[in-house]
């Protein structure tokens, strides 16, 4: 049984305030949580109050990004032993704004998923198609080459128990959610192209649906067979919208 995972990625959104607001309302609300693993993946400037903040919670912490090198001059970059240092768990790796925003390919987001591995911290690996790969039919193909970098480095093993985050880019931010069917068919594609190389790794795979995943939607995206949880950007800034995600899980 591949129990389900609630993420939110808070983005470039935040102050010291709001927070420790934040926190303090997600904590507050975690005794209705049973099912779930709850993870926050706060701004890297506080990762550490955060990872303070779930010490002794059942909340995980996440950072949005991840060095692909270990240590030394790479200006700007953060390291998984850094990451550790302070608490976190989890990174997430390849989101579609970094593709697209900051130029990473494929090959980077593969090395920095590597780089996580190697270290122990564990990927939210993102991938998926943009509105026009939609609209041209080839959504699969593009989610099969993306993951097909991390293969390529590291082997089909490397998924095992790990974690990606199906993130279709026009559902991102827009409003326009994937219908559970949209969603559950590529998840399902995800999932069998896994099992072709490995059955194991595929079933313990987990493959969180992330695009404008509300309160109102969760339940039924969440209750797709091959949809193991959530990757949440707007709804996971108020303790509220993300709680109830979360609950979506029960
Ligand atoms: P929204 O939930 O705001 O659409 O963002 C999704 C996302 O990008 C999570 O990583």
């Amino acid at each position: 049984m591949r129990q389900v995972m609630v993420a939110g990625n808070w983005k470039m959104n935040g102050s010291s305030e709001s927070v420790k607001e934040l926190m303090t309302g997600i904590l507050d609300g975690m005794a209705s949580v049973t099912k779930a693993e709850v993870v926050v993946c706060p701004p890297a400037v506080y990762l550490s109050r955060v990872c303070g903040a779930a010490d002794g919670s059942a909340i995980k912490v996440g950072s949005q990004n991840i060095c692909d090198q270990d240590k030394g001059a790479f200006t700007g970059e953060i390291s998984a032993d850094m990451l550790k240092d302070v608490g976190c768990e989890y990174a997430i790796i390849g989101h579609s704004e970094r593709r697209a925003l900051y130029g990473e390919s494929d090959e980077l987001v593969a090395r920095r998923f590597a780089a996580a591995r190697r270290n122990g911290i564990k990927p939210i690996f993102c991938i998926g198609e943009t509105l026009e790969e939609r609209e041209s039919g080839v959504t699969n193909d593009v989610c099969s080459r993306q993951i097909d970098a991390v293969i390529a480095l590291e082997g089909v093993e490397a998924l095992a128990d790990g974690v990606i985050a199906y993130e279709p880019v026009w559902a991102i931010g827009t409003g326009k959610v994937a219908t559970p069917e949209q969603a559950q068919d590529v998840h399902a594609f995800i999932r069998g192209k896994i099992a072709d190389l490995n059955a194991d790794v595929a079933e313990g795979l987990r493959i969180l649906y992330g695009g404008s995943m509300n309160a109102g939607n969760a339940k039924e995206l969440i209750g797709q067979q091959d949809i193991d949880g959530g990757l949440i950007g707007g709804a996971s800034l108020k303790a509220e919208d993300f709680l109830a995600i979360c609950q979506a899980a029960e």
